[in-house]
């Protein structure tokens, strides 16, 4: 995979991608005190479109709230218009977005209040998170040897960078292990969310998902919850066991970056069929669609990148 592009937006100027860099002493990079989102711009007839920008956006202020921000020097607005920019300029039709604030200074005696948020918006072209096959034939997972965050030791609504090495240390293990993606309970036993995914059931029509409590408030879940609504299958908040995984009729997760994908096997049990069900198809086949514009609610989750226009000088930082 190349991250590369020709520009990165940092602190509101498109710089070149060489100089997009940052000091060893940046406290972020010591301590994780940073918030980021995943966002995916689809080609559309009309043109690229991010989906659900300014949800994932509000999201990454929350998260930086979360974090004990008290304020930004940037609005969702202007971080709206600065992912839009970052695409249009860089060109791409389809790519992924990685906006993130970061401690950028001060904050060395662990009080976030002595430091200075600053913004980066990176943009690169990224299709199969989980592998080519993923999408068709499903992937097979392990429950983790580690327990997702409890909801008051990480934050579990921010996507704070340091909670990520919890993700890191879980599929790392999995991969290592021979499988493609982690599941993660919490710390009461049931099930949260996978590395980077949320995780539904199907048993006999009815979905099922675990609750928000201890897991992200995915964007794609909140996604998968209304295409299902509208084609009037039942989706359930509840606990979930482990064994409830083993017995599932389907199991599939979803995220910005695996979109919709089932679960072919779980610890070494086939699950199903062992093959996509019919639900997590019809999802997945809605979720496509409507990333692409063609289904209704596509006017409303998309944002339009708009022309690959010049950008203002003030933008953009001398080369
Ligand atoms: C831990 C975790 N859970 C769930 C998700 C899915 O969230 P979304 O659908 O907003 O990408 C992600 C991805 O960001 C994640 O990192």
């Amino acid at each position: 995979m190349s991250m590369h592009s020709r520009y990165i937006w940092m602190d509101g100027e498109l710089l070149p991608y060489e100089r997009a860099t940052l000091h060893f002493l940046t406290p972020a990079l010591h301590y994780g005190v940073g918030a980021f989102e995943g966002i995916r711009c689809y080609s559309t007839k009309e043109g690229p479109a991010v989906f659900r920008l300014y949800d994932h956006i509000e999201r990454l202020v929350q998260s930086a709230r979360v974090l004990g921000f008290r304020s930004l020097p940037y609005s969702v607005d202007d971080l709206v218009d600065a992912v839009r920019l970052t695409v249009r300029t860089n060109g791409f039709t389809e790519c992924y977005i990685r906006p993130l604030i970061y401690l950028a200074g001060g904050g060395w005696n662990l009080n976030i209040d002595g430091g200075r948020a600053a913004v980066g918006i990176a943009a690169w072209e990224w299709t199969n998170y989980l592998g080519s096959e993923a999408l068709e034939r499903g992937v097979r997972a392990n429950i983790s040897s580690f327990t997702r965050h409890h909801p008051n030791v990480a934050m579990t609504k921010a996507k704070i960078t340091g909670n990520y090495a919890n993700s890191f240390l879980a599929k790392t293990e999995s991969v290592r292990l021979g499988f493609d993606e982690a599941i993660l309970l919490e710390p009461q036993g049931y099930v949260a969310e996978c590395t980077g995914e949320n995780l539904f059931i199907v048993k006999r029509g009815r979905i099922v998902t675990p609750d928000l409590a201890p897991v992200l408030e995915g964007i794609t879940r909140d996604s998968i919850v209304s295409l299902a609504h509208d084609r009037g299958i039942e989706v359930v908040e509840a606990p979930v066991s482990r064994d409830q995984l083993y017995t599932a009729d389907e199991v599939f997760v979803c995220g910005t970056a695996a979109e919709c994908i089932g679960l072919r096997e779980i610890d070494h049990r086939v699950i199903g069929t062992g093959t996509m069900g019919p639900i997590t198809k019809m999802l997945q086949e809605e979720y496509r669609a409507a990333v692409h514009g063609s289904h209704m609610r596509s006017q409303s989750w998309l944002t339009y990148v708009g022309e690959a226009a010049a950008v203002p000088a003030r933008k953009l930082a001398r080369a």
